[in-house]
C-alpha cells in the first residue's frame, strides 16, 4: 500500500487528475445515451460484487483538455437520476431515496437506541439482528414514502464499508436483492466518503477541493478532498474517535443514552463549568494532524472514580450537587475534546492550503458535526483562516441513507457502478464487504510516531482502487 501513496507536488498527481476529469465526461455523455447501459462505461469499484465475479473493465477514454472544465459543476449532467442508498454499516438501519438533482424524496431511519442504552455500545452480533429485524420496513418505508414505483428507480447505492461486517452484509443482501428483482445497476459507497459528500448535496456550490474533518462514533478523521473518489487523508485517529468518548463519558456519568451520549454530554454541559477540572489537551506534542481520545477518555474515568460520583443512579434522580458535579465534568471533556479538534483542524488548514490552495470550505459531518459547541468553534477556526464552514443539518451528519444516495448518485454519474446482480443470487454468495477501508492514502507528512493503528486486512484505499482502475491497472491487493 505505501507504494500507492501519491506524492502531492509530482506532476503524476495532477495528470491522474485531469485523467479522471476528462473520463468523467465520456461517461455522463454515454449514460444520457442509454438511460441504464448494459455495462458501464467507466470500472465500478467492484464493490457489491461477489469476490468470484470478474470487475467489468475500462472500455473508454478520452483526452480532451476542453472537456475537464465541463465537470467542473457537479450537477451540469442528467438530473432526472433516482437513487435508493441503503445503509447498515454500524447500528442504525437507514434508507433514502434521492434525485440526482439534490431533492430528498424519503429519509427513514431505524435506531438501535434501546441496545446502546443496554449495553453502552455497538454489540455486533445484535445489531446484526437487530438490522435484519428491520431493513425490509425501513427500505419499504422509504420507497413508498417517497411515492415512487418501482420502475422510476435508476440504481441502489449501499454501503460496502467501512463498519462491522456482519451488520455490513444485511444492506448488501437487502440492495442486491431489490436490484437483483428489478435489473438495476449497484453502487458500492464509502461510508466516510458518505459523509463527506453529502455536503454538496446541501450546497450546490461546494466544488473540489476542499477540506473534510469527519467525526463520528468510530473515526475521526482530516481529509483533503481533491476531487469524487481522490481523498488524502491528512489525519487520524491513533486510538478512539472523539465520538466514542463522548459515548463512554456519558455512559459513566449515569446520562440517558437512548439519544446516544452525544447529545446527552452536550445538553448537559451547558449547566457546567468547562473549566471546573483541568484536563489535559492530547497529543499537543505531536505536530501532525492526527488524534488520539482514548487518554482523555481515561482521564474522565479517573475524574469519575475521584469524585465518587456512581454511574448506577442516573442523573435524573441525582441530588443537585451531584448533578452539578456531573454537569462540570461534562463540560470540561467537551471543551478539551473540542479543543484537540481545533488545534489539529488549523494544522489541516494550514497543510491543505499548501496542496491546493483553492481550498475554500471545511466540511465537517459525522455525528458529532451535528453538536452545537463542536459547530461554533470550528466556525472560529475556519474564520481565522478565511475559510467557509460548512456542516450538514444533524439528521444528515449522523449516520443516514440521504448520504449514501448521493453518493450513489455522484458515482454513478460518472459510471462508477456494478451491472445488476442475478435476480436469483444464493442467500450465502460471497459478498465483497469492506469492514476496515481507509479513504485516501496518509500524506506524507502526516505519519506520526504515535500511530498504533493496527495495519492488518486493511482493504487498499477507495482513492487507491479508483485511481489504479482509471490508469487500467491492476487493482491494488489487500
Ligand atoms: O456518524 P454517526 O451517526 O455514526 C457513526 O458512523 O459512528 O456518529 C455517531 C456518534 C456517536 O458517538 C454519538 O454520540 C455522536 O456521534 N453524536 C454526538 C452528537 N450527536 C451524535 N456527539 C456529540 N454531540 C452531539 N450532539
Ligand atoms: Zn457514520
Amino acid at each position: 500500500m505505501t507504494g500507492l501513496v501519491p506524492t502531492l507536488s509530482s506532476r503524476i498527481s495532477w495528470r491522474l487528475n485531469l485523467l479522471h476529469k476528462t473520463t468523467q465526461y465520456v461517461t455522463i455523455r454515454a449514460f444520457k445515451a442509454l438511460r441504464i447501459p448494459s455495462r458501464p462505461v467507466l470500472p465500478p469499484l467492484s464493490s457489491a460484487f461477489p469476490l468470484n465475479s470478474s470487475p467489468p473493465r475500462l472500455v473508454s477514454s478520452y483526452s480532451n483538455k476542453s472537456a475537464a472544465v465541463q465537470m467542473q459543476n457537479p450537477l451540469s449532467s442528467d438530473d432526472n437520476l433516482v437513487i435508493l442508498g441503503i445503509e447498515t454499516s454500524c447500528d442504525d438501519t437507514a434508507a433514502a431515496v434521492v434525485r440526482s438533482s439534490g431533492e430528498i424524496l424519503s429519509q427513514v431511519v431505524s435506531s438501535q437506541a434501546d441496545l446502546l442504552a443496554r449495553y453502552g455500545g455497538v454489540a455486533p452480533k445484535m445489531a446484526e439482528q437487530a438490522h435484519a429485524q428491520v431493513i425490509d420496513q425501513v427500505v419499504q418505508e422509504a420507497l413508498d414514502k417517497a411515492q415512487l414505483t418501482e420502475k422510476d428507480l435508476t440504481a441502489v447505492a449501499v454501503t460496502i464499508g467501512p463498519g462491522l461486517s456482519l451488520c455490513l452484509r444485511v444492506g448488501v443482501q437487502k440492495a442486491r436483492k431489490i436490484a437483483g428483482r428489478l435489473n438495476l445497476p449497484i453502487v458500492g459507497v464509502h461510508h466516510m466518503e458518505a459523509h463527506a459528500l453529502v455536503a454538496r448535496l446541501v450546497e450546490k456550490k461546494l466544488q473540489f477541493p476542499f477540506l473534510a474533518l469527519l467525526i463520528s462514533g468510530g473515526h475521526n478523521l482530516l481529509v483533503l478532498a481533491r476531487d469524487l473518489g481522490h481523498y488524502i487523508q491528512l489525519g487520524t485517529t491513533v486510538d478512539d474517535a472523539i465520538g466514542e468518548a463522548y459515548d463512554k463519558t456519558a455512559k459513566w456519568l449515569g446520562l440517558d443514552m437512548r439519544r446516544s451520549g452525544g447529545p446527552a454530554i452536550e445538553e448537559l454541559a451547558h449547566e457546567g463549568d468547562a473549566e471546573a477540572v483541568k484536563f489535559r489537551v492530547p497529543m499537543k506534542q505531536h505536530k501532525d494532524c492526527n488524534f488520539s481520545y482514548a487518554g482523555l477518555k481515561n482521564q474522565v474515568r479517573l475524574e469519575i472514580e475521584a469524585q465518587n460520583i456512581n454511574a448506577e443512579i442516573p442523573i435524573s434522580s441525582a441530588s443537585s450537587e451531584d448533578r452539578g458535579a456531573r454537569a462540570n465534568i461534562a463540560a470540561s471533556f467537551q471543551r478539551v475534546a473540542v479543543l484537540h479538534l481545533e488545534e489539529k483542524c488549523q494544522r489541516a488548514i494550514e497543510w491543505a492550503l499548501k496542496i491546493e490552495p483553492s481550498v475554500k470550505y471545511l466540511v465537517a459531518s459525522g455525528g458529532v458535526a451535528s453538536n452545537k459547541f463542536v459547530r461554533s468553534r470550528l466556525n472560529q477556526v475556519v474564520e481565522r483562516n478565511a475559510l467557509q464552514l460548512l456542516c450538514p443539518p444533524p439528521s444528515l451528519c449522523t449516520d443516514n441513507g440521504v448520504m449514501i444516495a448521493w453518493t450513489g448518485v455522484e458515482h454513478f454519474r460518472v459510471g462508477r457502478y456494478d451491472p445488476p446482480p442475478p435476480a436469483n443470487e444464493p442467500e450465502d454468495a460471497q459478498l465483497d464487504l469492506r469492514p476496515r477501508w481507509p479513504l485516501g492514502e496518509e500524506y506524507a507528512e502526516g505519519r506520526s510516531d504515535a500511530r498504533s493503528m493496527r495495519k492488518a486486512r486493511i482493504h487498499p484505499s477507495l482513492t487507491s482502487l479508483i485511481q489504479a482502475s482509471l490508469l487500467g491497472q491492476p487493482k491494488p491487493t489487500v
